[in-house]
C-alpha cells in the first residue's frame, strides 16, 4: 500500500516584487497538481524517484547518492528529503520512506512547483504514520523544506498549496484566505525559460537603491493595484481585473523584470482578445497569464503556442492538499 498525496501549484495575480517591499500580493491556487506516492522503508533512507524528470537517488541523512542522473540533482531533491525528515522528526518517529514524485507543475517558472512538492511530501509522510496533522502543521513543515530551495520564501506558496483557493499576503498582516464565489479561467503562457527569483529580486533592489524616490511611487502604485485587484476578483469583475493586470504588467516592465518573450506573449494575448495580460512571478523568463472570455481562450492559446511557448488553460481551485491510501503507485496517472 502507498499513500498518494497531491497539492496544487499557484500563480501570482497581483503584487510580485512589490510584496517584497511590504505591499499586498494576491495569489491563486491552480488546478495543476504535484503528486507524491509514499511507502515506508525498513531502513532510514529517504529514496526519491523523480524518474519522469530523469533522476532518482536516495539520501542518507543529508548526503545524496544518485541512482539515475547526475549527483548535483540532489540539490533539487534536498527539499523533499528535508520535508520528509522534518515531518518524521516532528512526529517523533524514526524511519525511512520511498517517495515517487510526479508533477504537472512546470519547474522554476513561477508556478509554485517546489512548494507544492514539499507540501505533498509532508502530507504523504504524515499520513503514512497515521498522524492526522492539521493543515497548519503541514504548511509549516513544508515551509522548512522550501527554505532549502528559496532561502527566504514569503510563506505564500506553501500556504496556497496547502489550503488552495485565493490568498492575499502582506508582510505586516501575513496571510488572509478569501472565498471566491465564481471560478475564473486563466491562460498561462510559459516561455520555458527558467530563471532565478533571487536574482530578479536583487536586480529590483539595486534599481531601487539607485532611484529611491521614483521606485517608491511605482511600488506604491503596484500595492494599490493589488488592493483594487483583490476587490475586483471578489466581485468577479473580469473587465476590471483585466485592466489591472495590464497596469500591473506595465509597472513590472518599468522595473525591468519583463523580457522580450514575455512582452510578445502579453501583446499577442491582448491582440487575440485577452481582457488583460501580465507576467506572473519573478519575471526574467517563466510565465505570463492572460484573462479572457470563453470564446477567445482557444485563439489566445494557439497564439501563445505559435510563439514557441507552452500554453495551459487553468482553473482556480479550492482543493488544497489531499492524501489517501492506494493499492499501487500511479494507478490513475
Ligand atoms: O516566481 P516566484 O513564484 O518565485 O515568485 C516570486 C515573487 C517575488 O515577489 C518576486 C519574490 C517574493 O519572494 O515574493
Amino acid at each position: 500500500m502507498y499513500v498518494e498525496a497531491s497539492a496544487p501549484g499557484k500563480m501570482i495575480l497581483f503584487g510580485e516584487h512589490s510584496v517584497v517591499y511590504g505591499k499586498p500580493a494576491v495569489v491563486l491556487a491552480i488546478d495543476r497538481r504535484a503528486k507524491v506516492y509514499a511507502e515506508k522503508r525498513t531502513d532510514k533512507k529517504v529514496f526519491i524517484d523523480a524518474d519522469n524528470l530523469g533522476f532518482s537517488g536516495y539520501f542518507e541523512g543529508d548526503e545524496y547518492h544518485a541512482v539515475r542522473g547526475k549527483a548535483w540533482r540532489g540539490r533539487n531533491l534536498a527539499a523533499l528529503n528535508v520535508s520528509a525528515r522534518k515531518t518524521m522528526e516532528y512526529l517523533g518517529v524514526e524511519g525511512g520512506v520511498n517517495l515517487k514524485v510526479r508533477s504537472m507543475i512546470p519547474i522554476a517558472v513561477g508556478l509554485g512547483s517546489s512548494a507544492a512538492i514539499c507540501v505533498t511530501t509532508v502530507s504523504a509522510v504524515e499520513r503514512l504514520f497515521d498522524a492526522g496533522l492539521k493543515n497548519e502543521e503541514i504548511s509549516k513543515l513544508a515551509f522548512e523544506g522550501e527554505t532549502i530551495i528559496h532561502g527566504k520564501p514569503s510563506g505564500v506558496d506553501n500556504n496556497v498549496s496547502t489550503y488552495g483557493g485565493v490568498l492575499s499576503y502582506d508582510k505586516e498582516n501575513g496571510i488572509k484566505r478569501h472565498k471566491l464565489e465564481k471560478n475564473i479561467p486563466f491562460i498561462i503562457g510559459n516561455t520555458k525559460k527558467k530563471r532565478s527569483t533571487k536574482k530578479m529580486v536583487e536586480n529590483v533592489a539595486a534599481l531601487r537603491e539607485r532611484n529611491p524616490v521614483e521606485m517608491e511611487k511605482i511600488l506604491n502604485s503596484m500595492g494599490l493595484i493589488a488592493e483594487s485587484g483583490l476587490d475586483a476578483l471578489m466581485k468577479a469583475n473580469i473587465n476590471r481585473i483585466g485592466d489591472l493586470m495590464d497596469l500591473n504588467h506595465g509597472l513590472l516592465s518599468a522595473i525591468g523584470v519583463s523580457t522580450m518573450k514575455l512582452e510578445i506573449l502579453c501583446h499577442t494575448s491582448r491582440n487575440n482578445g485577452a481582457l488583460g495580460a501580465k507576467l506572473t512571478g519573478a519575471g526574467g523568463g517563466g510565465c505570463m497569464i492572460a484573462l479572457a472570455e470563453e470564446p477567445d481562450i482557444p485563439n489566445i492559446e494557439r497564439a501563445i503556442r505559435r510563439r514557441k511557448s507552452e500554453s495551459y488553460r487553468v482553473s482556480l481551485t479550492d482543493k488544497g492538499v489531499e492524501s489517501k491510501w492506494v493499492e499501487e503507485a500511479y494507478a490513475d496517472s
